[in-house]
């Protein structure tokens, strides 16, 4: 990839080995396709997976922003997932290869895991679980996580998966506000050679979630724990019993009626129920992976991320399975035992195309070079990074240390909401370090100032998304007011994805970052209403700020200011125990890195915390207008 061509700065061109390799050449042609005809596209794509009845029609957008697509079809996405490969070849092809953080392996072929997911999916139904029913999952990356989300999927429940890094306070708002029935776990998971106590967790947050009839626990980690008799059972009981056993159907869906629920933060107040839908979800998901990551039949894709966030949802769960893809999953840490266990995992099972994040690439840049060199890494093909902007240092170790300059690296830009990648190079774009290149087919944003102008070329902006897209968000689920004015009110009819951008003179996409109080942590989402509500629910602490500074790793740190009460005093005792209070409540992700007492926080008039105001004198910049500051 010399340097050469009509863009602008620096951008690496595609090798004629990659172009010759890749599924689409002519990324431009089939732009145009899509830009001038986009329910035209999209039907195209929709029609490569099955249907048990065709739409009506593609989209419907006669109750904006209230968006329907494929209306009057009628599919199950687990049926495109499972139940179509077991006619074909693939039948027998791994779907899965699975190491657990201690080095055990489990694979799951096509054929193995159809069937587990039959044999979980006719328990569920035994046990009273119907279509429209809530289902929260809160597990470690086993493959039984794969299988209870493909099993709600195949009966028509809504999972809700709450990522196992989570903790008390955050698993029961997420149980409490879905009225989840069931909730599915494990005895504990692997990470960095400890046990995450999940079972512990789940049984706090039930004392205060009535909602939920039956837990099943996946044996894992084996120590003892507690199960409570009539409300727990395990799961490797369950699946042996005869009611397990034979072909469970799978259900036939509407396709908008609703596939999972996944709880995100957003501007504040409480996490968001995300709402996704079997048809268009499934469309957008598997268009995405072929196009973007080029996924072929002898590759081995490993998405490195969990399936507890929308990455594992869309590109380990649904999007690979899809694809009749073979896909890796690793249980836990990569730099357990040794910061080289993820480049020895590519090495022994040829992973072909790696997904991560920025922090994970700068987590491991620390480590140096030389636990990559140790390993013969030339199985990779493709590279991919999600999560939050990448600096072009992490971009260039990723290209050269990782990819050993032969490797592309898909900077996809999309959120929860998004539900699919949205801006994104393919494999035959030029790159550009930290530049997600351009939107996908069919999809058009803009940069908006404040009064809804497109800003000049090179200037910041708010980031938005100009057409509907097949696996948009559906709605909040349980709040559609929120919906609309979340997303659809700053600009009407455009949606306001939250982040800021700008472009440049190619018309390439660089995300700066989020401008509402969404906090980056290690790629995680965090809210800072989230953070300052453990915060104050400690006898301590009055009131609570909490806003995101620059971090070498992380991207963003959480930084705490606290006002205490009366009779509490300032010390360095009292700053560690705030901050496990944190990571004891919402989870270890939204510890704060430093706490700081102050006397007063800077409010408005209305009395809202200016958080820019902190940043900025945290930063050492200046802080703005503050005409709208309290005196
Ligand atoms: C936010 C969404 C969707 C996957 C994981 C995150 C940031 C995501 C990129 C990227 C720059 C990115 C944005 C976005 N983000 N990908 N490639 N470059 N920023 O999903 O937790 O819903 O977070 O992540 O700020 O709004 P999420």
């Amino acid at each position: 990839m010399a340097q050469q061509g009509s863009l602008h700065g620096e951008v690496y061109y595609p090798s004629p080995e990659v172009i010759a390799r890749a599924r689409l050449k002519d990324w431009d042609a089939l732009a145009k396709r899509a830009q001038e005809d986009l329910e035209g596209f999209w039907a195209e794509e929709a029609s490569e997976l099955e249907w048990y009845q065709k739409w009506e029609r593609v989209l419907d957008d006669s109750q904006k922003p209230f968006y329907k697509w494929f209306i009057g079809g009628k599919v199950n996405i687990v049926h495109n997932c499972l139940d179509r490969h077991q006619t074909t070849y693939r039948k027998n092809k791994l779907a899965l290869i699975w190491v657990g953080e201690p080095g055990d392996v489990r694979t799951y072929s096509y054929f193995a895991l159809h069937r587990e997911v039959n044999q979980f999916a006719n328990v569920l139904k035994a046990m009273g679980i119907r279509k429209g029913d809530r289902v929260t999952i809160y597990m470690p990356r086993i493959p039984e996580i794969v299988i209870a989300m493909l099993a709600c999927a195949k009966i028509g429940a809504i999972h809700s998966v709450v990522y196992g890094g989570f903790s008390v306070d955050a698993l029961q708002g997420r149980i409490e506000d879905s009225q989840s029935r069931m909730v599915i776990t494990a005895d504990g998971g692997w990470m960095n050679g400890k046990i995450v106590e999940l079972k512990k967790t789940v049984d706090e947050a039930l004392k205060r979630c009535p909602s939920v009839e039956s837990v099943i626990v996946v044996k894992r980690t084996g120590q003892e724990i507690r199960m409570e008799p009539g409300r727990d059972y395990w799961y490797h009981e369950l699946i042996k019993l005869p009611v397990a056993n034979g072909h469970c159907p799978t259900e036939v869906m509407d396709a908008e009626d609703p596939l999972f629920i996944l709880y995100t933060s957003g501007t504040t107040g409480k996490p968001k129920a995300i709402l996704h839908v079997h048809g268009g979800y499934m469309v957008g998901v598997y268009s995405t992976l072929k196009y973007v990551f080029d996924i072929q039949d002898d590759d081995r894709w490993w998405c490195a991320a969990d399936p507890g966030w929308i990455t594992g949802h869309s590109y380990i769960v649904y999007g690979p399975l899809l694809l009749g893809a073979t896909s890796f999953m690793y249980e836990g840490a990569p730099t357990y035992p040794y910061p080289d266990r993820w480049w020895a995992l590519i090495e022994k099972y040829g992973i072909t195309i790696l997904y991560t994040a920025p922090t994970a690439i700068r987590g491991l840049m620390r480590f140096g070079e030389s636990w990559p060199n140790r390993h013969d890494l030339s199985s990779l093909r493709l590279l991919g990074t999600v999560g939050e902007p990448i600096n072009p240092e992490a971009w260039k170790w990723y290209y050269r240390v990782i990819g050993k300059e032969r490797c592309p690296i898909m900077d996809t830009w999309w959120q929860t909401e998004t539900g699919m990648f949205m801006i994104t190079p393919t494999p035959v774009v030029p790159l550009k370090p930290g530049s997600g290149t351009r939107p996908f087919f069919g999809q058009e944003a803009d940069i908006l100032d404040e009064q809804g102008n497109p800003v000049p070329v090179g200037e910041e902006g708010y980031l938005v998304l100009k057409r509907p897209w097949p696996a948009m968000l559906r709605t909040i689920y349980g709040d559609p007011e929120r919906y609309v004015k979340q997303y659809w009110s700053k600009y009407p009819g455009l949606y306001m994805t939250g982040d800021s951008a700008r472009r440049d003179e190619d018309g390439y996409f660089w995300i700066i970052g989020r401008v509402d109080d969404v906090i980056k942590v290690s790629g995680y989402r965090l809210g800072t209403a989230e953070i300052e509500s453990a915060l104050v629910s400690h006898p301590a602490v009055a009131e609570a700020a909490a806003i995101g500074l620059p971090h070498e790793v992380k991207g963003n740190a959480i930084h705490a200011y606290c006002l205490l009460r009366a009779g509490y005093t300032p010390s360095e005792a009292l700053a560690e125990e705030l901050r496990q209070h944190v990571a004891q409540h919402l989870g270890p992700i939204a510890k704060p890195e430093k706490i700081e007492f102050v006397t007063s926080l800077p409010k408005t008039r209305s009395g809202k915390i200016m958080r820019r105001v902190l940043r900025a004198r945290a930063l050492g910049m200046p802080e703005g207008d503050l005409s709208t500051l309290e005196e």
